[in-house]
């Protein structure tokens, strides 16, 4: 028996120290993301992105699943169903949640606690470091049901691992595992499932304590510079700090100040007393 679940039951949040917990909450139908989610996703994101409670964002998964992908049926099929229309509007809500996390405000943590398809690697990439369960697997299951990685999964593959091992991973639909996910390069690292939220907790931290004028700054650089020439890198890098500085005139300062002239901490060690 299926239950409907509301709109706003989609997605689940809890916010702790500083830290926002955001759950894709489908785990019945493993967190597959149907155009509810995807609508809920965007005002979660919408709601936490100024909050002064919340430093940094942690998206995971209830239940078993990170992310089965997208609906099957509830964004494919029904949408394919009603016309172009309704397609192209219900692409535009799972890109447009997907777009707002790449460039989110606060740092973006990935807590990849198991099923991992398709679609799921838009909002993987799109989180600034990704921590996976080893158990977690994932796969570009597309071609065992007939399409291509679309939805920027191929340009996700393509961007973070080798071209034999993206062509092989999206040609033969077969899954890793976390493990493999992390020697690859797809994630940061991979730990037991049950070490896994307290390692996530401690980097989680350790952000919390950096300037966060610096570090939207640098998460932003490090995506740009990607696509960008040494030297067009080179000259946007010095144009991005200098905005930075009009949002914290003091911070900066203030790290130099208390590494020369009070001798507190040592940049190359940690971070100043903010
Ligand atoms: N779309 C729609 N429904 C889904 C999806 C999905 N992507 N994934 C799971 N479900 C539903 C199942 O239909 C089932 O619904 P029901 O209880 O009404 O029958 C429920 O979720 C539970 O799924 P099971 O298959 O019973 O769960 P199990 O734990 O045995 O398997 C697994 C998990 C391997 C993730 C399996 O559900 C699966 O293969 N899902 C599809 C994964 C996939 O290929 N996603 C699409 C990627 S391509 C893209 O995103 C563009």
């Amino acid at each position: 028996m299926t239950t409907e679940r509301l709109e706003e039951d989609t997605v689940a949040v809890t916010i702790e120290d500083g830290i926002a917990w955001v759950s894709f909450n489908r785990p019945e139908k493993r967190n597959c993301m149907s155009p509810k989610l995807n609508r809920q996703m965007m005002r979660v994101l919408d709601d936490l992105e100024f909050r002064d409670d919340v430093g940094v964002l942690v998206l995971t998964g209830e239940g078993t699943a990170w992310s089965a992908g997208m609906d099957l049926k509830e964004y494919f099929r029904e949408n394919e169903a009603k016309g172009l229309g309704a397609v192209r509007n219900a692409q535009r809500e799972s890109y447009g949640w997907w777009r707002r996390l790449r460039w989110y405000q606060k740092p973006t943590i990935a807590m990849v606690n198991g099923w991992c398809f398709g679609g799921g690697y838009g909002p993987l990439f799109a989180c600034d470091l990704a921590f996976a369960a080893e158990e977690a697997q994932f796969g570009l299951s597309e071609i065992n049901w007939g399409i291509l990685p679309g939805g920027g999964a191929s340009k996700v593959i393509a961007e973070l691992v080798s071209f034999r091992r993206a062509m092989y991973h999206a040609m033969m639909g077969e899954n890793i595992d976390g493990k493999t996910a992390a020697e690859w390069g797809l994630v940061n690292e991979a730990l037991p499932l049950s070490a896994l939220k307290e390692r996530v907790t401690e980097v989680a931290k350790v952000l919390l304590g950096k300037n966060p004028v610096a570090l939207k700054a640098t998460k932003d650089a490090i995506r740009r510079v990607r696509e960008m020439t040494y030297d067009n890198a080179e000259d946007f890098l010095v144009r991005a700090q200098e905005a930075a500085n009009s949002f914290d005139n003091e911070g900066r300062k203030e790290g130099i100040r208390q590494f020369i002239d009070e001798k507190s901490y040592k940049p190359g060690l940690g971070a100043y007393d903010k």
